[in-house]
């Protein structure tokens, strides 16, 4: 496990952010630090990347918060219990701190066809259980860490991030899709169990967004250009929007809302038709 600390913060409230160095987790990182939080990430890289990592390190020192960050293989059983473990010492040299958001942004699939030209081009019985434990089972495991620990408290939250695969078809997909319909059901099973102690869990549905995970897939200039064509808003979705979401459902006005998959996409994904819109002039006001 390599670890690394900054820490000054007094704040008792801590984010742990699965894939916090990159996407939607780092600037989800960044907006909860800017919003009091202190944060545990946990990342995947390799050196080349470090220089990204150690500048969200220091966005998040900047706003006066605390980050750790361990760079591991989060699906790996021993690292996540070494890991848990460091975070609970963490925790209890500053008596009062919990955990306030669990936060699964992990993106580490298998990409192909389950039928390509021969079996050796087609996803194999190896990679759709990687892809299926990394990116949806690993929540169960790090969630169950955390609450067997005694970490949380009446008012965290838990959020996993899914896309519009979770309950639709795209070529080379079929494994991550079938996380992400997984991934959504354990965020309802998790609701409906950690419901009594207060605790909320949710899907967070974000648009086709521009990350280093979207540029490994297939046709994925394609995609985000009919993403853009589709968007309502007549912008892709950024990883921003989905940080900004996540800080207002850590409202306490937002504590009722648990086991549902809620979409930041600008409404991208309830659009079935490709092609130009042409607004029309709707006078003061709008534009
Ligand atoms: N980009 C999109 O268009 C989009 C849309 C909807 C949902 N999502 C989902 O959002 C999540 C995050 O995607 P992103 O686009 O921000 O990706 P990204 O590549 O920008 O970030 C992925 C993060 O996961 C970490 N990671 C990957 N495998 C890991 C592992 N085994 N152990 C520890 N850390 C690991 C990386 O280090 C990185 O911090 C994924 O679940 C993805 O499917 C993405």
């Amino acid at each position: 496990m390599t670890k690394s600390v900054s820490t000054k913060s007094a704040s008792k409230e801590w984010a742990l952010i699965l894939g916090a160095s990159s996407g939607f987790g780092a600037a989800t990182s960044i907006e909860l630090a800017r919003n009091g939080m202190n944060i545990f990430g946990v990342h995947f890289d390799r050196a080349a990347t470090m220089p990204q990592v150690n500048g969200i390190m220091q966005k998040i020192k900047d706003s006066g918060a605390s980050a750790v960050f361990f760079n591991i293989n989060a699906a790996d059983e021993q690292s996540r219990e070494e890991t848990v473990e460091e975070v609970q010492r963490t925790l209890e040299q500053s008596p009062g701190s919990y955990i306030r958001v669990i936060m699964h942004s992990l993106a580490f699939g298998s990409l192909g066809p389950y039928f390509g030209k021969s079996p050796a081009e087609s996803l194999n019985q190896r990679q759709v259980e990687m892809t299926l434990d990394v990116m949806a089972s690993s929540l169960v495991y790090w969630v169950q860490g955390i609450y067997f620990k005694n970490l949380m408290r009446r008012g965290s939250r838990i959020f996993a991030m899914t896309s519009s695969g979770g309950h639709s078809v795209l070529p080379n997909y079929g494994a991550v899709s079938a996380a992400k319909a997984a991934l959504e059901s354990h965020i309802r099973q998790i609701a409906m169990e950690l419901g009594p102690y207060g605790i909320t869990a949710n899907s967070i549905m974000a648009g086709v967004t521009d990350t280093p995970a979207m540029r490994k897939i297939p046709n994925s200039q394609q995609m985000l250009e009919i993403a853009l064509k589709k968007n309502p808003t007549g912008r892709p979705t950024s990883p921003e929007d989905v940080a900004k979401a996540i800080a207002l459902l850590c409202d306490d006005r937002a504590s009722f809302i648990s086991g549902v998959r809620i979409g930041v996409d600008g409404g991208e994904d309830i659009v079935n038709y490709i092609g130009q819109s042409s607004p029309h002039d709707l006078g003061d006001g709008h534009s």
